[in-house]
């Protein structure tokens, strides 16, 4: 990739595994904690896109509960532990990969930030709960303008800051929609395909993919 200046990443399932809040709780949630996450992840997404084109905005602290809620009660999960889950997705934990990739492209001096849903709260917790708050140059949340991802607004905001040309911006996702559309936007996208996932058919596919954060190494 030629003259990439800033390295953007999508947070929840990008730098951090959205399935671990369920996952610690596996013991006592069993064998269908990995299905309730997946089903709570999907409803999430789809509550964001909803309410995105609704126009009625809530934030995602609001949403991940209002699916979480739903999720419970689809898998009969015991409503006692409702709090647990929700403060287990504050402080969800990295791929284990991420902290030392993010180290070694802050040496090389690229802009790094975090794009996403999240809220400012929420973003700046899970950063700060995993030792990772030295690293980015910024933290941007969709609450600047209270629309959800893929709206296009949504990508211009890095861009309005760093007064850079789009291309020259890496974007990192592993959800295949957010890189058709940050793509289709003008950014260089490469898709983080842990599970050997099928891209969708949206118009847009990134010319790179890797299978972990650390083979970006290669490509920037
Ligand atoms: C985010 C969601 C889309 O972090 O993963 O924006």
């Amino acid at each position: 990739m030629e003259k990439i200046k800033a390295i953007i990443f999508d947070a929840y399932g990008t730098l951090f595994d959205v399935n671990s809040a369920a996952e610690k709780c596996k013991d006592k949630i069993g064998n269908k904690w990995e299905s309730f996450a997946n089903y709570w992840r999907t409803t999430q997404l789809e509550y964001t896109w909803l309410r995105s084109l609704m126009n009625r905005h809530e934030d995602f602290l609001r949403v991940t509960e209002d699916s979480l809620d739903k999720s419970m009660k689809v898998f009969k999960i015991d409503y006692a532990m409702k709090e647990e889950l929700l403060n287990l997705y504050k402080i969800l934990s990295p791929f284990k990969e991420v902290p030392c990739v993010l180290k070694a492209l802050k040496k090389k001096k690229f802009k790094l930030a975090i794009l996403s849903n999240g809220t400012p709260d929420l973003l700046n917790e899970l950063v700060k709960s995993n030792n990772l708050d030295n690293i980015f140059d910024d933290i941007f949340s969709i609450e600047e303008v209270k629309i959800y991802k893929p709206d296009s607004r949504v990508y211009n905001i890095p861009i309005k800051k760093y007064q850079i040309e789009k291309s020259e911006v890496a974007y990192l996702s592993s959800n295949t929609w957010d890189l058709s559309a940050s793509g289709n936007y003008g950014f260089n996208p490469v898709w983080v395909n842990r599970n050997n996932n099928i891209f969708d058919n949206l118009d847009y596919v990134p010319k790179y993919q890797i299978d972990n954060l650390s083979k970006l190494l290669d490509i920037v």
